[in-house]
């Protein structure tokens, strides 16, 4: 992949546009509650600042509806959280796709949410244009947004001057490049959720790339059904069967295995009081609903961890929210940052869980990216990073 960088350009006394992702969860008054996206894209705004570039970021907040800036839309908590990290004011400037707004060397300001720009969604060229003239260097920071072809990740990236990845993007690739391409062996890929049906694409092609493919939670319900077990009352998609087995049965014929639960920890529901059992596979009764995986699976994935050379983990292998159901996601945890293999990391569930066991500092890379990251897994070429690789050699 190859994409001009951003550390590579001489942005003194530029017009730098940034399209950031920004988009954090935000609580019911609007507070920022997990602020990991905007931290990761300060090192370009102050790469450019410290160059004394003028600086416009911008981002998308949520799916808003084009053509206006509803009271949930508004990026202003994060022009203000943006401000508190860089330790000076970020304006928030509205209406901005025509210009008219002034920025001087060495200042930032940040651009409404271009999602409620009209054209955005659908790579307006008309717009991608307009913004293009806003700038001389275009840096796409987005990597999380870099699955989608819209106006400011993709359109703008054809008609600005210069237009080249930031140091986000850039380490976003290479991290996820590394594990897919050229990773160290044993590969070992952790795949949890609730759905195989959402994760399809990714168990199919990693199913072709990885030694191990350890599968959690709802999906590893379905792999149980396949394999003849009883499962009760588990969350499962019985009609994925057949994809399931043809998985499992690609990877034993490359020498591959998709390792299943040997014991898991049950309960007939859902809730922080329900009381959990541990049992082996063979005992699930009935109205037994899986919810973690036992110790001695937790144990043996431990150790499948231990011996990997790179690992890759999207999605916790159980109901880790409650403490009775979080057993084999902590181990699983514990296990990676023990790991000497390369690690990484994607998804919001998986950020949570790296989170809440305090696993941060030791996992080798934390993607920004979470159906981005999917699909750069997949092997998909994203839109964005292709717009920049049609610039390379401009
Ligand atoms: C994300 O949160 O995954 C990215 O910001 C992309 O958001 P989108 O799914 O609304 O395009």
């Amino acid at each position: 992949m190859q994409v001009k960088k951003l550390t590579d350009l001489d942005v003194s006394g530029k017009r730098v546009f940034i399209r950031a992702d920004l988009n954090v969860p935000q609580d019911e008054a609007g507070n920022i509650t997990e602020d990991t996206r905007i931290k990761a894209s300060l090192p370009s705004i102050e790469y450019c600042l410290e160059r004394g570039a003028a600086v416009m970021v911008t981002s998308h907040l949520g799916r808003p509806t084009e053509g206006e800036v509803g009271p949930d839309d508004t990026l202003a908590p994060v022009a203000v959280r943006l401000g508190q990290l860089l330790h000076k004011p970020v304006r928030l400037v509205q209406n901005w796709v025509d210009g008219g707004f002034e920025v001087k060397p060495g200042e930032v300001v940040l651009l409404e949410n271009c999602r409620c720009n009209k054209g955005e969604k659908k790579n307006s060229e008309e717009l991608a244009k307009k913004m293009a003239a806003l700038c001389d260097i275009y840096v796409n920071d987005a990597f999380g947004t870099a699955h989608r072809a819209e106006a400011t990740t993709h359109g703008i990236a054809r008609f600005a001057p210069v237009a080249c990845a930031g140091i986000l993007m850039g380490a976003e690739i290479d991290a996820l490049g590394r594990a897919l391409h050229d990773p160290k062996r044993p590969l070992v890929a952790i795949v949890g959720g609730a759905k195989v049906s959402s994760k399809l694409t990714i168990l199919k092609s990693l199913a072709e790339k990885v030694d191990q493919l350890i599968v959690g939670g709802g999906i590893a319900n379905t792999f149980l059904l396949a394999s003849g077990k009883r499962i009760g009352e588990s969350l499962a998609e019985p009609d994925l069967v057949k994809e399931a087995h043809a998985i499992m049965d690609m990877m034993r014929e490359r020498g591959a295995e998709v390792p299943l639960p040997i014991d898991v920890v049950v309960a007939d529901e859902v809730s922080a009081l329900a009381r959990a059992n541990r049992i082996s596979v063979d005992e699930v009764g009935p109205h037994d609903r899986i919810l973690d995986v036992g110790p001695k699976t937790a144990a043996r994935l431990a150790e499948i961890i231990a011996n990997a050379g790179t690992i890759v983990w999207n999605g916790p292998v159980g109901v880790f929210e409650y403490a009775q159901f979080a057993g084999g996601t902590k181990m699983l945890a514990s296990a990676i940052a023990h790991s000497q293999a390369f690690s990484i990391a994607g998804g919001g569930d998986t950020l949570a869980a790296i989170a809440k066991f305090h696993i941060a500092d030791d996992v080798g890379y934390i993607s920004t990216g979470g159906g981005a990251f999917l699909e750069f897994l997949e092997g998909k070429t994203l839109p964005a990073i292709a717009a920049l690789e049609a610039r390379y050699n401009d």
